[in-house]
């Protein structure tokens, strides 16, 4: 009798309480970044074997942490019987480096970018972006954050301890089979993970807490809040810090958005909370809502049923337990300064709308296009003048939200339906959600690189949609291109040189890129126009160094012993 009764409490601690520690993926830092793309198993479920996909490990992959300002070397080799890329979403990298469909990684192969991190504190992601398998390869587990470091985020009190009260949360739905096998370009999306994690937990200290989440899901938007309501506070949108932390009860997210938190569980050990998705409140024409399209009769395959569609469900539970030694225990004032740019600034507006391939009844289901165009690999879509600022009008002419992605800028948006947009998106972004008839226009600068060769993507996040054709991609092009490659003629000394270098010229320079024989990148620095400076490369052989003056480039041997 008493057994029995005990095994009834046990089933009643079953059902209300999460069974799994939250798996918190391990990092890499520093400025040799190794990710090796694998096949693996994982136990979704208890007792069953799953194949999947991951980058140094059987699933997901490393967080990388980097610090803005770094030349950081990457290798990245695809031990998979398959062609893919990485690609870094929301960093600000030169075409060549970023990885997308036309910078394939042969099975068997190696790539090796390298490149300045540029970008702004905030959580970034990287994931395959294979034309037409970049679905395959995500859902079968390969994406991993990247934090990056700045000293502005730097001088704020913040949590930053990794694993303990500044948490990674890759946030996904997949679908499996009746062999517990993940299935790709499915709406049959039922199971909900954190980390990989199923029915996940986490002991929290009774203190400021952040977590820094991506929606890594296919297709899922999922609409954030907390078990009792509580307030939240967003810092950051894709790419960087607000200005001042904004407090919430709800954070909608997209696939491809990235976002951090911060709780206050001060004074709660004890305390047990959880985060939700209130899918309840999607409106329809969302994927996540009780009607994936706006017109509520429009069928989707496999759409239903499933338990998350229009439902709430739980995410994450927080246990709270003591708090750590030197506990953040207040939320700051104010976080950064951003300058958005001012419309009147922009030189160009385009319009892209998207509309399904095949309108009617069966719309859903169909691909969707960007100015009913499908993607070709062979057409660049756009040439857009390097240092353009532009405004993208953004309509959607179908009965779903698209998560709507561009490579290489971060974008503020101007309005939504020609109105503000919510507090919560007034930061820099590099994902929008486009409701169903709706028009958003953003405004951004395509600064820094230019490569008339290889060109950045945009797209629909909703990786069944980038798949099926709902990509477009754009050259950034300069038409006062530095080709002109003269010797340099003011001095760089010592040479040979056993590792700290002088530079000294008439004109002032902005940059130095040393690369190595093979025409590979080992260094690079970017400055505020200056005559005179001093550079640490010690790693010894034969190399050319590049000095960038407005204009022209010039070109130095360089040994290093
Ligand atoms: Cu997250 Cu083009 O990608
Ligand atoms: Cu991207
Ligand atoms: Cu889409």
């Amino acid at each position: 009798m008493k057994n029995i009764f005990l095994s009834f409490l046990l089933f009643l601690n079953f059902l209300a309480f999460a069974q799994n520690p939250l798996m918190i993926p391990p990092t890499l830092s520093g400025t040799n970044i190794n990710l090796n793309l694998q096949y693996g198993t994982h136990q979704f479920f208890p007792g069953q074997i799953t194949q999947t996909m991951g980058a140094n490990g059987d699933i997901l992959g490393p967080t990388l942490i980097l610090n803005q300002g770094d030349f950081v070397n990457f290798s990245v080799n695809n031990q998979l019987n398959d062609d893919t890329t990485i690609h870094w979403h929301g960093m600000h990298v030169s075409a060549i480096n970023d990885g997308g469909p036309h910078t394939v990684i042969a099975a068997g192969t190696t790539w090796t970018p390298a490149f300045t991190i540029l970008d702004k504190a905030a959580t970034y992601w990287y994931h395959p972006h294979l034309h037409t398998r970049t679905d395959l390869h995500v859902s079968k587990g390969i994406a991993g954050l990247i934090i990056v470091k700045d000293q502005e985020e730097a001088a704020l009190d913040l949590p930053r301890t990794y694993g303990v009260d500044d948490i990674p949360l890759v946030i996904q739905t997949k679908s499996f089979d009746s062999n517990n096998q993940i299935v790709n370009h499915s709406n049959s999306d039922t199971v909900v993970m954190a980390n990989a994690t199923i029915d996940p937990y986490i002991d929290l200290p009774a203190q400021v807490v952040r977590f820094r989440i991506l929606n890594g899901s296919s297709q899922r938007v999922f609409n954030l809040g907390l078990s009792n309501n509580e307030n939240f506070y967003l810092i950051t949108t894709d790419g960087g810090l607000l200005n001042a932390p904004l407090q919430t009860t709800r954070l909608q997210m997209a696939p491809g958005e990235r976002a951090e938190i911060l709780i206050d569980l001060s004074g709660r050990v004890n305390q047990t909370l959880s985060l939700k998705s209130y899918a309840s409140e999607l409106p329809n024409g969302i994927y996540g809502a009780t009607a994936p399209g706006m017109n509520a009769s429009m069928p989707l395959n496999g759409y239903n049923p499933n338990p998350l569609n229009g439902n709430d469900f739980d995410i994450l539970q927080i246990n709270v337990v003591a708090p750590t030694t030197n506990p953040v225990t207040s939320i700051p004032n104010t976080l950064a300064s951003l300058n958005p740019i001012p419309e009147a600034d922009a030189n160009t507006t385009r319009t892209l709308t998207f509309s399904p391939a095949s309108p009617g009844f069966n719309q859903l289901n169909g691909e969707f296009r960007i100015n009913n165009t499908s993607f070709d690999m062979n057409v660049i879509n756009y040439t857009i003048p390097l240092d353009n600022v532009e405004i993208w009008e953004l309509r959607n002419q179908s009965a779903i939200a698209h998560p709507f992605h561009i490579h290489d800028v971060q974008f503020y948006i101007l309005d939504r339906n020609g109105n503000p947009p919510p507090a919560t998106e007034q930061g820099r972004k590099d994902v929008v959600l486009v409701k169903p008839q709706e028009t958003v226009r953003f405004i951004t600068k395509f600064e820094t690189f230019a490569d008339d060769a290889v060109p950045y993507m945009y797209h629909c996040h909703m990786l069944t949609h980038e798949d099926g054709g709902m990509m477009g991609q754009f050259v950034v092009h300069s038409s006062n291109a530095i080709n002109d490659e003269t010797v340099f003629k003011g001095k760089v000394y010592p040479n040979p040189s056993s590792g700290n270098i002088h530079i000294e010229a008439k004109e002032a320079f902005s940059k130095i890129q040393i690369l190595d024989l093979t025409g590979r990148p080992v260094f690079e620095k970017n400055f505020n126009s200056v005559n005179q400076i001093e550079i640490k490369y010690d790693k010894p052989g034969m190399y050319v160094m590049e000095i960038y003056s407005g204009t022209t480039k010039y070109l130095k041997k360089l040994i290093i012993r």
